[in-house]
């Protein structure tokens, strides 16, 4: 028998998920898909027909003709993107609909990496295996201020830190979908780990559980 081999990841913006997806998906040969592009994308769709946050059909209707070879992470790179993107992100119908379409993908053969908040407990909730990155605020708005200034942006490092908070708030206080912790998932604290370090560990759970199960092709 052979089933697709699922790597779900999650956690907040800045926490270095997204960087371990990608190193994952080399090392095992499988697809990523980068799921916060799917709500940068209805993001970048509602600002450029400029239509209100708050309607939900238009949103649902943008996320029905979506094409997934479209998601253009360079498009959708901005930090207005970003902020619409946590707001459409609210809009229950739409979740349902971009769930659905991202389900797709873990569900063919050999499988596929996802990131983004809900991979774990909404996604795919009986995924192969199941990471939760987390790391201290501060760090993760370092992070995030470095990439800014080194794409040769400007901002101030507080506005990044309170953005990351407000960010939060609206991931994990949602009623749809809220950014938590499956309960079968390894929490990984990648604070003081560089990227080497957290593929290291993550890789290292990831062949414990996959030794754990048969039937993966
Ligand atoms: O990971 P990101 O910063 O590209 O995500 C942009 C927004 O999309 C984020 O603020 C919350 C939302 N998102 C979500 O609600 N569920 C996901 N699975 C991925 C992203």
């Amino acid at each position: 028998m052979t089933k697709p081999f699922v790597i779900a990841i999650d956690g907040p913006a800045a926490s270095g998920k997204g960087t371990l997806a990608k190193k994952l998906a080399t090392h095992y040969s499988l697809p990523h898909l980068d799921t916060g592009l799917t709500y940068r994308a209805i993001a970048y769709s509602m600002l450029e027909h400029n239509i209100d946050l708050t309607d939900e059909a238009a949103a649902v209707d943008f996320a029905e003709k979506l094409d997934f070879a479209q998601l253009d992470p360079e498009l959708f790179a901005s930090h207005t993107i970003s902020e619409v993107a946590s707001k459409v992100a609210l809009l229950p119908r739409l979740r349902g609909i971009l769930v659905s379409i991202q389900r797709q993908v873990a569900e063919k053969l050999p499988g596929a990496v996802l990131d983004g908040r809900d991979i774990g407990t909404v996604v795919c909730p009986s995924a192969t295996v199941k990471l939760y990155i987390i790391a201290d605020m501060e760090t993760r708005a370092r992070r995030r201020y470095d990439e800014i200034i080194a794409a040769g942006m400007t901002v101030s490092y507080n506005d990044v830190l309170a953005d990351l908070k407000r960010r939060d708030e609206r991931d994990m206080h949602r009623s749809s979908g809220p950014l938590k912790p499956a309960e079968d998932s390894y929490l990984l604290n990648t604070t003081k780990l560089n990227i080497e370090e957290m593929f290291e560990a993550a890789s290292q759970l990831i062949d414990n559980e996959r030794a754990k199960c048969s039937g993966f092709r």
